[in-house]
């Protein structure tokens, strides 16, 4: 089944949340960070103390604890950890502990149940159109040049170019090497390079697409629908004349 969702994915940096946001805005859609849902697992096992190298203890974190993630921010059990999950010691663990399949085998769980109760959305991360919702309407792999992208990161977070560029070419590497739902475009996405494009810029492309993809299946379903109907109105004179 099509689902009502647009799959942005792409490395660090590249503009997925800004742009998400933007397009969900312009297309009526709810919004899903994933990020930040892997974020507040790192978030509880630096809370618990629990070493990021050891995948059972990371597992049982990951399988035992409630994040919510909504419009006005992520909680982890109760506790609004928004700003907490940005930070550098998160950041420089998270990587590891999404390689660990039990804790992506639980955020697939809850992505997919997040959809089924909005109904949709728009959702941003590094597996949603490969394993997610491999079914997406619209599946966008949005990237930038590295330099570019560690420009950006900087202009949000601040901090030293040299550092932020070399850390995040280390999870881009950790994301793209792992054996479980690896960093890569899905099939039937469009890659954008948003490198020197403006935000509104690649959101009315990706908007267009939406548009133009959801026109696709209407007109798919009417064309359905017709030859139904045709089918039965044969079905209904043949045993009337039979
Ligand atoms: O988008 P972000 O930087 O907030 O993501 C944080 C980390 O979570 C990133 O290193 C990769 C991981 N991640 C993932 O493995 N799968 C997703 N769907 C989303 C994020």
């Amino acid at each position: 089944m099509t689902l009502r969702v647009i799959a942005i994915d792409g490395p660090a940096g590249a503009g997925k949340s800004t742009v998400a946001r933007a397009v969900a805005l312009r297309v009526g859609l709810p919004y899903l960070d994933t990020g930040a849902m892997y974020r507040g697992v790192a978030f509880a096992v630096l809370r618990d103390s629990v070493d990021p190298r050891n995948e059972v203890e990371v597992a049982r974190v990951a399988e035992s604890i409630s994040v919510v993630v909504d419009p006005n921010g992520v909680s982890v059990d109760g506790r609004d950890v928004t700003t907490n999950i940005r930070g550098a010691e998160v950041t420089s663990v998270v990587s590891v502990i999404a390689a660990y399949p039990p804790v992506r085998a639980r955020m697939r769980a809850e992505q997919r149940a997040w959809i089924v109760n909005h109904g949709g959305g728009v959702v941003e991360g590094r597996d949603i159109g490969t394993v997610v919702f491999p079914d997406a309407l619209l599946k966008i792999f949005l990237t930038a040049s590295p330099h570019v992208r560690a420009a950006r990161r900087v202009a949000e977070v601040g901090g030293d170019l040299e550092d932020i560029a070399r850390s995040i070419s280390e999870r881009d590497r950790i994301d793209s090497s792992r054996d479980d739902s690896p960093l890569r475009p899905a099939e039937g996405s469009i890659t954008i390079d948003s490198s020197g494009r403006t935000i509104d810029d690649v959101v009315g492309e990706i908007a267009a697409a939406f548009d133009a993809a959801a026109t696709g299946i209407a007109a798919a379903f009417d064309a359905a629908a017709t030859g139904i109907a045709a089918a039965f109105d044969a079905a209904a004179t043949d045993t009337i004349d039979g």
